[in-house]
């Protein structure tokens, strides 16, 4: 029985699978996430879904100029104009499945606006979107009897010839990937499962970030293993920082107030009240997340402050609790009425726009494995990702890697050959310190470095120090059992040098990436292929 492997449980893997399994019912699709079925950054989206919705007022043409002006010269204006054409009937098959969006009195769907957008195209479920979709797409998913999915399971490596006992080089042609081999967290057994077509949804990697949105499973773990593997890698120095995470330095993660309450009419503003936005941008708080997230930053360093206020207290208060009772609520128990006190925000890291370069269909530089979601690098997103637009991106390129298999006349057979783990030689690890000290150096290197502002001399020294702990892990890893908080502090590390090593061969100042010693443009621009 033909089997398809999709590893990672948010809305793109689990669109690809049930698209593969509703059309296939004669193959097996597993799906496999180190967590439970539903933990994924998906889940934390709240804004919505980004797509053209209303013909009198907005248009395609509108979607696409938001986009490209959001990615400032980096889209691919090609990929642009797929995802924001076919986007629509994308959300239209979601709601097939069950989906519910919010809709007006009318009946028609409340479209909400955030920033960068021109026109209000924003669906969403009040400010649990993403919770909604995830939600839907496991309901269907359970009774769909060729999907198995392997709850606590971790990805351990992408099987290639690599394990086949050959050499394997960037230059190496073709990379073939044969499946993977999972560590079952429960029983702690290694297990090699086989496939013939690959399909890589592991997410984010927000984690490698002291302040963070994401889930503490979002550590790049789909983007280090076709690193190793030699896969490409694309565009990594574009990490969004969100503008509006709560201020709490003890929260991990950093709870997101969505940016649909600026769209709803919320201002930034300082601690001594001033709405300073419309000195950096005429759109004000609704301009693009980069130019937000990096006035905020350079107000909270000129003044010294830790943090500004989004002030939605002339919102009325039946808006913010009918569209915004997840945030209103957990403003609540923080002792912050959003009706009559400003909230304290920060920037925090949101989203990585770069990661596993694709092609139009979703195929990475790696036969028999494609790619979809956060962990890609498609050419939407460019050097900023326009908000709301990633669950589109996710649902577009899950359709259409589904497509690309469909279309095989035949799917390659399944590897013969293929030995399993080799663990000979590792012992048990002794001082967990070493993992958490270096995790939290990690962090810490990735702040202060390599954050919303970079220079030469900050990258430089994030590299020497990420190339230490790097090789400290490497001899753990290689003589230790393997453990999942062994192996995640080691895709970060990847992860932190991917993005430290881009935004270094980056020389100008360009969307997400902020450098003091290139300020300006480059007259050219060129994806940041690693
Ligand atoms: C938000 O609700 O502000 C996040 C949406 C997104 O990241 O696209």
């Amino acid at each position: 029985m033909p089997h398809v492997l999709v590893v990672g449980s948010g809305i793109a893997g689990l669109t690809c699978a049930l698209k593969l399994a509703q059309a296939k019912p004669q193959w097996s699709i597993t799906v496999v996430t180190k967590a439970s079925a539903d933990e994924s950054n998906t889940k934390y989206a709240q804004g919505g879904v980004a797509a053209v919705w209303d013909y009198q007022k907005d248009s395609y043409d509108k979607h696409i100029a938001d986009t490209l002006d959001a990615g400032d010269g980096l889209c691919n204006p090609e990929v642009v104009e797929l995802v924001i054409k076919e986007g629509p009937e994308r959300v239209r098959e979601i709601i097939a499945w069950g989906a519910d969006f919010d809709r007006e009195d009318s009946g028609t769907y409340h479209l909400g606006r955030e920033g960068g957008h021109s026109e209000d195209r924003v669906l969403h479920h009040k400010d649990l979107t993403g919770w909604e979709l995830e939600k839907t797409l496991l309901e269907v998913i359970h009774n769909q009897p060729n999907i198995t999915v392997l709850t606590h399971h971790f990805v351990l490596d992408l099987i290639t010839q690599h394990h086949q006992g050959r050499i394997v080089t960037r230059h190496t042609s073709p990379i073939t990937c044969f499946g993977a081999y999972l560590l079952d967290l429960t029983s702690g057994q290694i297990e090699t499962v086989l496939a013939n077509v690959t399909v890589l949804a592991s997410g984010g990697a927000g984690q490698v970030y002291k302040s963070t949105t994401n889930p503490t499973i979002a550590t790049g773990d789909g983007i280090a293993m076709v690193y190793r593997a030699k896969g490409q890698i694309a565009n990594m120095e574009f990490v969004q920082f969100h503008p509006t995470s709560l201020y709490d330095p003890e929260a991990s993660p950093s709870f997101l107030i969505s940016e649909a309450v600026r769209g709803a009419g919320a201002e930034l503003k300082t601690q001594s009240g001033e709405a300073f936005m419309l000195r950096y941008d005429s759109r004000g708080s609704l301009a693009p997340r980069d130019i937000v997230a990096r006035a905020i930053d350079s107000e909270m360093k000129r003044r010294g402050e830790e943090f500004v206020y989004l002030d939605a207290r002339h919102i009325p208060a039946t808006e913010l609790t009918n569209h915004f009772p997840s945030i209103y609520q957990t403003c609540a128990t923080q002792g912050w009425d959003m009706t009559r006190d400003m909230i304290p925000v920060v920037p925090a890291a949101h989203y990585l726009c770069g990661g596993v370069e694709v092609d139009v269909m979703g195929r990475t530089t790696i036969d028999r494995l494609y790619a979809c979601g956060e962990c890609t690098c498609t050419g939407l997103h460019g050097a900023n990702r326009l908000a709301s637009n990633s669950l589109l991106e996710a649902m577009v390129y899950a359709h259409r890697i589904y497509e690309d298999i469909l279309a095989l006349d035949a799917l390659p057979e399944l590897a013969n050959g293929i030995p399993d783990w080799n663990a000979a030689g590792t012992t048990e690890p002794k001082e967990m310190v070493l993992i958490t000290q270096s995790l939290k150096e990690l962090k810490e290197i990735m702040t202060s470095y390599v954050g919303i502002v970079r220079s030469n001399e900050r990258l430089e020294r994030a590299l020497s120090r990420l190339r230490l702990l790097s090789a400290e892990t490497e001899k753990l890893y290689h003589s230790t059992t393997i453990s999942p908080q062994l192996c995640e502090l080691r895709n970060l590390i990847t992860i932190g040098y991917l993005v430290t090593k881009s935004a270094s061969l980056r020389h100008e100042s360009r969307g997400l990436h902020c450098t003091t010693d290139y300020p300006v443009h480059a007259t050219w621009a060129d994806d940041t292929i690693l």
